[in-house]
């Protein structure tokens, strides 16, 4: 499906009814790396996956940031007409969902924080994120994905299961090379969120692969222990991608903290 806002076309999903959950994808990939969640849930949420700015099948140019991205989120609920949604982001969807939080909390009704931090970039982060810019623009869109795949997917999914490091690796493929380099934009100027989290007042899980070596457990657990009343689930044997590479083991937690929420 699209949808056209101001200047920009968003390509996305909307599968199911129920309470909304927002799916924000992580960096650089697309909304299809939420394909293991959107039919799980049918008769229980409406699950909507939008492609971020730059991404899938959005449309649309920089200015790039976590700010912009949130606020193209929130424009995109607006669209919709719906007042309060679940926002659950994986990794720079983490990023995004923090910002979110800080530009449009009365619209937040949870924060599931996946595979993600808090903390801004350090100066070694940053030229990192500035050499994959300049490959992705003067090698292409593969040499990042090649340079990424090892840190997104964990060991036990690399060694049993090619099939998912192998899709990983396409989702990556299919990023234009523009949002790639202002996806890398964003997270370069991305602002500490670590002050962001005691102001968290809605039910809040953070979820982390005990394999993660991009977003290690100790971020999932500093984020628990500084947003107030919050859930931690750590998912045995799942990376970076923990709603990839344990699908089962990720809705399974996503499905009990949506249902609460009915109660809450
Ligand atoms: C992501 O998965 O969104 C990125 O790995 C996040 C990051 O590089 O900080």
């Amino acid at each position: 499906m699209f949808l056209a806002l101001r200047h920009l076309e968003i390509g996305y999903d909307d599968i199911g009814t129920g309470p909304a959950v927002l799916l924000v994808h992580g960096f650089p990939l697309n909304r299809q790396m939420w394909q293991p969640q959107l039919g799980a849930f049918v008769g229980r949420c409406r699950m909507i996956a939008p492609d971020l700015r730059g991404f899938g099948g959005s449309r649309g140019t920089g200015p790039y940031g976590m700010d912009v991205y949130a606020d193209d989120l929130a424009a995109f609920i607006d669209a919709l007409e719906l007042p309060r949604v679940v926002v659950v982001g994986l990794s720079m969807g983490g990023y995004i969902a923090l910002a979110f939080w800080r530009r449009h909390r009365a619209r937040v009704r949870g924060l599931v924080l996946a595979d993600t931090r808090a903390g801004a970039d350090d100066d070694d982060a940053r030229e990192r994120r500035r050499g994959l810019q300049r490959m992705a623009r003067e090698e292409g869109v593969a040499a990042v994905a090649d340079t990424l795949l090892r840190g997104l997917v964990g060991k036990s999914t690399r060694e049993t299961h090619p099939e998912i490091v192998n899709a990983v690796r396409a989702l990556m493929l299919a990023a234009p090379a523009d949002g790639v380099v202002g996806g890398l934009e964003a997270m370069i100027t991305r602002p500490d969120s670590a002050p962001t989290l005691a102001t968290i007042d809605v039910p809040t899980l953070v979820i982390v692969g005990d394999e993660d070596v991009v977003t290690p457990a100790a971020e999932a657990r500093t984020m628990h222990a500084a947003i107030p009343g919050s859930r931690l689930e750590i998912l045995a044997g799942a990376g970076h991608m923990s709603n990839y590479e344990r699908p089962a083991a990720f809705n399974h937690v996503l499905a009990e903290f949506v249902g609460r929420l009915e109660y809450a």
